[in-house]
């Protein structure tokens, strides 16, 4: 079975990554990997650590690039790869331009469609903007949906998905996390080998979705600073998005502020060890609010809302919005309430045990062997 995955960002790279290095190593595939590199060194870091070499890198990034323009080089980058490839699927993840332009072109191809981490909804078509949209258009494009949890699965069926096409998996970035976390690991980045993380209190933070861009990201970082003022014993660790829009504000918040360390973005296995020795996350990421809660890590979700409601169930995370003195308050009762921060502290594992992989290698072979019958 000819398996064609495409991905082109950092988050799709993290959680693609243990399921192409599963289809190249199963001798029932033929797994090509095509990267749009919507991102570039954001993506490149993650190809290294896992030791992928993709078969077609399409370079697509620009500075500053519109979502127009990812859209527009990602449909007519892929169409002769899949030309000449003639995938029997094309694995797609989540929710990025380079998901639903890629799920697109292989419709055009008449290729069946695999969506990976396929379900999840916030219901507002502007939040998380443009990835609610395109994961409902994804969804609607795929064959095949690899959904991470049951709540994943019920969102797909009521929008009138075939129940036999939606396989619940679990999420393949906790495949990845574990992978990662249970090598040994020092730091070799010199502001995180200069701190003493048993003497300090950390706080990881990264920021970076679209919606956020502008007014609400002055608030978040403000109120990060309000905190890094006010407790002498935290230091943040902010590894800046490579977002130009990110970093401007970013540097005007935080400028002056000696306990807040804006570093390089950093390669999965040095930030993995970053959440896992760090107090408390705040973050507007999707990916993290996956990972904390099998890190045990209480989170912080600078955010309106979540598509990702097991792991406010779960109680490791808290939706903190976009204003400074509600993110403010909320990081300040963690750093002075021992129960509070204890109730959040607490390790479980809502989005899987680290086979998803496995699951969907099988579902594959399954869904093959459906097609060869009908
Ligand atoms: C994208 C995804 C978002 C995902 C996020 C993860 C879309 C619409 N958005 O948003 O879903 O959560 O990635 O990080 O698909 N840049 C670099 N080097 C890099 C990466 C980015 O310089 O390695 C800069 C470029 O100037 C680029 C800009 O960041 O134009 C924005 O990148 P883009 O992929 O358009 O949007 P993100 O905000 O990163
Ligand atoms: N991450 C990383 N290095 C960093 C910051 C984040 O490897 O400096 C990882 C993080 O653990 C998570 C993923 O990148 O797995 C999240 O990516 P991002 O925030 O870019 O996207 P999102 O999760 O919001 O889609």
């Amino acid at each position: 079975m000819k398996v064609m995955s495409v991905f082109g960002t950092r988050p799709e790279a993290i959680k693609m990554a243990p399921l192409v290095k599963k289809l190249q190593e199963d001798p029932y595939f033929e797994s090509v990997l095509c990267v749009t590199a919507q991102h570039r060194e954001m993506l490149d870091q993650v190809l290294e650590l896992f030791q992928l070499r993709p078969d077609y890198d399409l370079n697509l990034m620009k500075p500053n690039q519109t979502l127009s323009m990812i859209t527009a080089g990602v449909l007519t980058g892929i169409d002769e790869v899949l030309e000449k490839e003639k995938p029997d699927i094309v694995l797609v993840h989540g929710d990025t331009s380079t998901t639903f332009s890629a799920a697109l072109a292989a419709f055009y191809h008449k290729i069946p469609v695999g969506h990976v981490e396929a379900g999840l909804r916030t219901y507002d078509m502007y939040s998380p903007f443009p990835e609610e949209i395109n994961r409902v258009l994804t969804g609607h494009i795929a064959s095949w949906h690899f959904a991470p949890t049951q709540r994943n699965r019920d969102n797909l069926i009521r929008e009138g998905i075939d129940p036999e096409k939606i396989i619940i998996t679990g999420n393949t970035v906790i495949d990845a996390l574990l992978e990662v976390a249970r090598k040994p690991y020092e730091f070799e980045n010199g502001v995180l080998k200069d701190i003493d993380f048993g003497e300090k209190r950390v706080i990881a933070v990264t920021c970076h979705r679209r919606e956020n861009l502008g007014e609400y990201m002055h608030h978040i970082f403000e109120a990060i600073r309000d905190i890094a003022e006010e407790f002498e014993d935290v230091e943040v660790v902010y590894p800046v998005h490579m977002n130009p829009k990110v970093r401007e504000t970013a540097s005007e918040v935080f400028g002056s502020c000696p306990n807040v360390h804006m570093i390089e973005p950093l390669s999965y296995q040095p930030f993995v060890n970053l959440m896992a020795r760090s107090y408390l996350i705040i973050t507007d990421s999707g990916g993290m609010q996956e990972e904390a809660p099998s890190l045990g890590k209480p989170v912080l979700v600078v955010r309106k809302e979540t598509e990702r409601p097991e792991a406010l169930q779960a109680g490791t995370v808290k939706l903190a919005g976009v204003e400074r003195e509600n993110i403010a308050s909320l990081a300040r009762e963690l750093l002075t309430d021992r129960a509070a921060y204890d109730s959040m502290a607490k390790a479980s594992n809502p989005y899987g045990d680290g086979k998803a992989c496995e699951k969907i290698l099988e579902a594959l072979k399954w869904a093959e062997n459906q097609s060869r019958k009908s």
